[in-house]
């Protein structure tokens, strides 16, 4: 079995210069399983600074995400064990200055502040960087922790929040970041009395962090897309497995749609991708469900179906360009419309290098049945790295794809996963330049 070097020192994940090179794949067939949620993890790792006591966490995904934050919270003194896909993590916060390197690299290091401001009352935190996702503000974040009355100023390039004892809060969020409304709900549940925050995000992942947040001793009533939160002065340890990847889950059912094939999808949460399935359903493919197994087969002559990127329940937008990919096969244009990042298109250019027929219009991109053909690619983020080898296994020829380090932020045994469904993918280290 395939096995990239991943070298872990100090739960950093140093991944080297690896190059995928994708060949033609006919069709994919056997079984993948899917593992725990990347954002899931992150958001309760970040809960884990809310208290001083053991908590377990099982189902974590071995990525270099992960590793990034873990690096963070022992920064800020926590004790970590990382075995499996098993993390224990306890002990108290000694300091609450972030070190600017790791968090420029993460940008989930966010989630940091409101458990340390709620648990501390100050911090040092570093402005997260942008990424090919566009312009990655903090803002709605800032409103809500300025709301419990957190004040800082900016030195240096970083924001430092004086000391302040918090207080309860009604915030309503101009939109439902799924970022903000994670550090808001972590920040509300050690602040003790009733929080209520309006027009929350929604995704599986925040659900799981409100169990999580609970089973440590908060008490988070959700109301729609409002949630009460009724704080308090300690949140003791728990243990908790972290759910299914919903995004992985949903890159398997557009790898098996675009490549072709039958594959079985072990693990996978149908609840949480309606209306990815809705959608594959439209377009021509099978989707059946057994004893929590997901059964895909691959429409012989795909269909065209817009879509449009909203915050859940709607179209994933970290499924948009994967979603693209597909449409490459079908008979038809279709119309792919992104609402949640607008320059989440980066990859557009990197595909027309195999000759797909793309083109984007403000934030509406249009794809045409296209034939491809091997080219050199390199990804600019974490979806369009999978995208593009996805693309690269329905190309003829052999597709080269750079920039990997993306992917093995967000996806665990990837190319492992691949081979075991039957696709030519293969990666090699490149010479260091
Ligand atoms: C989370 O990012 C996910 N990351 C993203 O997944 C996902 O694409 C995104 O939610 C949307 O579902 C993690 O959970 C670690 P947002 P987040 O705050 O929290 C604007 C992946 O591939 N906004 O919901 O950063 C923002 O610019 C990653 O796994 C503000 O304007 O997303 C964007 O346009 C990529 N001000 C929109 O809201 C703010 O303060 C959605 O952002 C915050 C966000």
């Amino acid at each position: 079995m395939l096995k990239y070097f991943h070298k872990e020192t100090e739960l950093l994940g140093t991944v080297p210069n690896v190059l995928a090179e994708c060949s033609f794949t006919k069709k994919l067939e056997g079984r993948v399983k899917i593992s725990g949620s990347k954002n899931a993890s992150l958001a309760m790792l970040a809960a884990t600074l809310l208290t001083d006591e053991e908590c377990i966490i099982k189902n974590v995904p071995r990525l270099d995400d992960v590793f990034v934050l873990l690096a963070l919270l022992e920064k800020l003194g926590k004790k970590i064990s990382f075995r499996g896909n098993i993390v224990i993590i306890r002990g108290a916060v000694k300091r609450q200055i972030l070190p600017e390197g790791l968090s420029r690299k993460l940008r989930a290091s966010v989630l940091v502040m409101g458990p340390i401001l709620a648990s501390k009352g100050s911090g040092v935190f570093a402005l997260p960087g942008g990424c090919a996702l566009g312009e990655r503000p903090i803002d709605i974040h800032i409103m809500g922790l300025r709301a419990f009355g957190a004040r800082y100023e900016i030195c240096g390039g970083k924001m430092n929040f004086k000391r302040k004892i918090l207080h309860p809060a009604h915030i309503h969020l101009p939109f439902p970041s799924v970022g903000a409304t994670e550090n808001i709900l972590m920040a509300a549940s050690l602040i003790p009395g009733k929080s209520v925050i309006s027009n929350v995000a929604r995704e599986p992942e925040i659900i799981n962090l409100v169990r999580f947040l609970n089973a440590m001793g908060s008490h988070i009533k959700i109301c729609g897309s409002t949630y009460e939160v009724y704080g308090v002065r300690n949140l003791h340890g728990a243990q908790f497995s972290v759910m299914p990847d919903r995004i992985e889950s949903g890159t398997f059912l557009l790898a098996a749609a675009a490549i072709g094939g039958a594959i079985k999808i072990i693990g996978a949460e149908s609840g949480h991708l309606t209306v990815l399935i809705k959608k594959l359903a439209q377009t021509g493919v099978q989707i059946g469900e057994k004893r929590g197994i997901l059964s895909v087969k691959a429409a012989r002559c795909p269909q065209p179906a817009d879509i449009s990127t909203a915050p859940y329940p709607g179209f994933p937008t970290d499924l948009q360009p994967l979603w693209a990919v597909y449409m490459l096969r079908a008979a038809g244009k279709s119309k792919i419309t992104e609402k949640v990042f607008p320059a989440r298109f980066m990859y557009v250019d990197e595909l027309k290098r195999l000759g797909a027929d793309m083109k984007l219009k403000a934030s509406v991109l249009t794809v045409g049945k296209s034939c491809l053909n091997g080219a050199h690619l390199i990804a600019c983020d974490l979806r369009a790295a999978a995208a593009m080898i996805i693309a690269g296994l329905m190309a003829n020829g052999t597709t080269r794809v750079g920039g990997l380090r993306h992917l093995f932020r967000g996806y665990e045994n990837f190319f492992e996963k691949l081979q075991m469904l039957k696709a030519n993918v293969s990666i090699r280290q490149t010479k260091k330049k």
